[in-house]
């Protein structure tokens, strides 16, 4: 059965992010299995930049980490949603991110740790203010991650003007559009 998971990259497991990431999850079609993890509820230790995972293939900080690649591994699909925080992403998120460096085409160990090839990645950003570009710059970072992990980032939303999560409800119809998209068991 095809995997969904889908990553709320907040500390912070009862707003408008987790709404989101809730409301795809029911709307998913039968036929595949969802899972939501919010940052906020593990231990995610920041790199501490020795570049010893280029020498060893593994992280010197033991906490959560091995535990949601696994995740990671195990997911056909994922979707990662982010809020902005000062214009930019969540510092857990940032640290989920400096911490896949054992796992990156940036490991310049040929035989460094790596995901199965053939996931696909759908990013969303929100944020409380009106501009565009700040959900962007999100997007754009959640894509050069994929990147250098070897996943396809296939799409990426966004959503201004969200303070919290009562200003999901109005986007209730397209989450539910996309999950049908995002998700079907067929692509
Ligand atoms: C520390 C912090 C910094 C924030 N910085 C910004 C910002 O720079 N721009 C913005 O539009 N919203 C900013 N926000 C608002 C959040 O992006 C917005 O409230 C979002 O809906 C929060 O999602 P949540 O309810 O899942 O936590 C910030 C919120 C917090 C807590």
């Amino acid at each position: 059965m095809k995997k969904i998971l889908l990553l709320n990259a907040s500390p912070k497991n009862s707003g408008a992010t987790q709404e989101i990431l809730k409301l795809l999850s029911q709307a998913a079609p039968h036929g595949v299995k969802t899972e939501l993890l919010c940052f906020g509820d593990w231990n995610i230790g920041y790199c501490r930049g020795c570049k010893a995972c280029y020498q060893t293939r593994e992280c010197v900080v033991k906490d959560d980490m091995a535990f949601l690649v696994e995740k990671l591994e195990e997911a056909d699909v994922l979707v990662i949603a982010a809020p902005s925080y000062w214009a930019d992403v969540p510092g857990i998120f940032k640290s989920f991110i400096d911490r896949c460096t054992p796992y990156s085409n940036t490991n310049p160990d040929p035989q460094h740790p790596a995901l199965k090839a053939g996931k696909r990645c759908y990013g969303i950003a929100l944020r409380t203010g009106t501009r565009p570009e700040e959900c962007e710059h999100i997007l754009a970072t959640i894509e050069h991650w994929c990147g250098h992990m070897g996943i396809e980032m296939a799409e990426g939303i966004f959503f201004c003007q969200v303070e919290g999560k009562e200003e999901i409800a109005p986007h209730k119809a397209l989450l539910q559009k996309k999950a049908e998209e995002w998700f079907s068991p067929c692509r």
